[in-house]
């Protein structure tokens, strides 16, 4: 099933990476029904690997969702991706870890001392991961890779579902992966059946998606083409 990913990589001259790791689905509830979000939640559970919580504060981005109350509240057995887009997120880590977040993810842009983050989301005993917005460079990031487990490419300007995928990001999973980083590359903005195989062609193995599954009238079906 990866043999047109391998031939696309030997044709560009990359290295054939290990195809048979299993990509991850992360459906994101920015694009579900906030009024039934838990009957939305398990219409994709029985399929996806982890759900993708969005939280905006209206300051690091030009929109605000929902907070560490509204994520308590959601009752599903998959673990939460919970991506922080908040400014000073050290401030609210401790309450999205109480309140069921499996692993967080924090702005790179966002943090003044990252790596003092990263080891304040350790220390809750949840999973860490940083993500940069399409500006921001790997290099960035490059002293901390070793302490994540996720890193998260934003393939779109975070805010809002629906945007159109910016292909010209996915240079940075290369570099990543170039750079021996072994978690989890997650991509993030405009990922739907057709623009996750060039994410997952250059090292990407997690896919947080909104519109593409909770539009989609068969979402088992929209869930298994994000595999590749
Ligand atoms: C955007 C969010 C995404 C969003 C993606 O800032 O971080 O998780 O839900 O939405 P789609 O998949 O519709 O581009
Ligand atoms: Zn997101």
């Amino acid at each position: 099933m990866f043999e047109g990913l391998k031939r696309l990589r030997r044709m560009e001259g990359l290295p054939i990476i290990n195809f048979t790791m299993r990509i991850k689905v992360a459906p994101s509830i920015l694009s579900a029904d906030f009024g039934r979000l838990n009957e939305d939640i398990a219409t994709v559970a029985e399929y996806a690997d982890m759900i993708h919580v969005d939280v905006m504060d209206g300051h690091f981005v030009p929109n605000i969702t929902i907070g560490a109350s509204v994520v308590k509240c959601i009752k599903s057995k998959l673990p939460l991706d919970v991506h922080l887009m908040i400014e000073a997120p050290e401030k609210f880590v401790a309450d999205f870890a109480s309140a069921g977040a499996s692993r967080i993810v924090v702005h790179a842009e966002a943090c003044s001392d990252l790596a003092g983050v990263i080891g304040q989301i350790k220390d809750l005993g949840v999973e860490v991961g940083v993500s940069i917005k399409p500006g921001t460079a790997v290099s960035e990031i490059r002293g901390v890779l070793d302490d994540l487990d996720e890193v998260l490419v934003m393939t779109v300007e975070p805010g809002f579902g629906g945007q159109d995928f910016m292909e010209n990001m996915v240079p940075k999973i290369r570099e990543l992966r170039d750079l021996g980083f072994k978690g989890d590359i997650a991509v993030d903005g405009g990922i739907n059946g057709e623009t996750c195989k060039v994410c997952i062609s250059a090292g990407a193995n997690m896919m947080c998606a909104g519109s593409y599954i909770f539009k989609s009238q068969d979402k088992a079906e929209a869930i298994e083409s994000l595999r590749g």
